[in-house]
């Protein structure tokens, strides 16, 4: 067991700005701490594949979907694979699925429900979703569920509390000078989560981070407001490449922002 904890596991879930790709530059940068928070942690790439993990780490997202299916993952595995026994990928399912009232569902196939639709929607995308077509890989093995989740599980199961909070409390209820926040909030004038998130939130993330007891590493879209509104605080440019599926053009560089309101130690040798 303590030889999964030391390793990086896969995150679950695709999603949609999910930092998969950048956790290799992000993870250096994080200081020395005790209590790891993620304040948006959508599919939660840093939390999963960081290699050692933190002593204390919190898990919080607005979006209860997400939170339901990371506490089933952690207490109720098996029958959470079981739901998938004769399960197909199939556009028709797909549709059912997304029709389907949750109310009436235990949060076993609620969890189940939106696990599925995560994984067959293109590009993980959260709100607005439309069946992914694959014809390289298949998006999901429904067949190799347990696999590729024992991991999660135990790594979930040691001691991660999940919260569903706005950001702000989950923020002033972990506030220590031992902790650690990372956020990753949905970027400036981008839609896709389903959830309102206007420029006062922005500014209110600049004033915590200058106030609050703990470190904060910020990621965002690299604008011209957004460094406006972070001003003062410790900026790291971060590219990263993209490819749109089907395109055949070159892969483009998104600009990407790391904000610290910390000085981090192994600056310079990374970018
Ligand atoms: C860019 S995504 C996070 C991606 C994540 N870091 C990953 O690697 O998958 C932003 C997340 O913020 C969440 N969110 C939006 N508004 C929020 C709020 N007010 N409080 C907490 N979470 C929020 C969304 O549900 C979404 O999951």
């Amino acid at each position: 067991m303590a030889a999964i904890l030391n390793n990086p596991v896969n995150p679950i879930i695709p999603w949609l700005g999910g930092k998969r790709r950048l956790a290799d530059r992000l993870i250096p940068l994080m200081p020395q701490h005790e209590c790891y928070v993620e304040l948006f942690c959508g599919g939660a790439a840093l939390y999963f594949l960081r290699p050692v993990p933190a002593s204390v780490e919190v898990l919080n997202d607005i979006n209860g979907e997400l939170v339901n299916l990371y506490r089933i993952v952690q207490h109720h595995p098996e029958e959470f694979v079981r739901q998938f026994k004769w399960a197909l990928s199939s556009r028709q399912v797909f549709k059912w699925l997304q029709q389907q009232p949750v109310e009436p569902l235990t949060d076993i196939q609620r969890a189940a429900r939106f696990f599925y639709l995560q994984h067959h929607a293109f590009g993980g995308k959260v709100a607005g979703q439309s069946f992914g077509t694959a014809t390289t890989a298949p998006s999901v093995n429904l067949l190799r569920i347990e696999e590729s989740l024992s991991a999660a599980h135990l790594r979930l199961a040691a001691g991660t509390t999940v919260e569903n909070l706005p950001w702000y409390d989950c923020l002033a209820r972990y506030d220590r000078s031992h902790t650690f926040f990372y956020a990753d909030p949905p970027y400036w004038e981008t839609e896709g989560y389903g959830v309102p998130f206007s420029w006062d939130q922005y500014e209110r993330l600049s004033d915590a981070m200058r106030t609050c007891r703990g470190k904060v590493m910020l990621s965002i879209n690299d604008h011209p407001a957004i460094r406006d509104c972070f001003d003062g605080l410790v900026f790291h440019e971060v590219g990263i490449k993209y490819s749109v599926a089907n395109n055949q053009a070159a892969p483009k560089e998104s600009g990407e922002l790391v904000i610290t309101n910390y000085q981090p130690e192994v600056m310079g040798g990374l970018f």
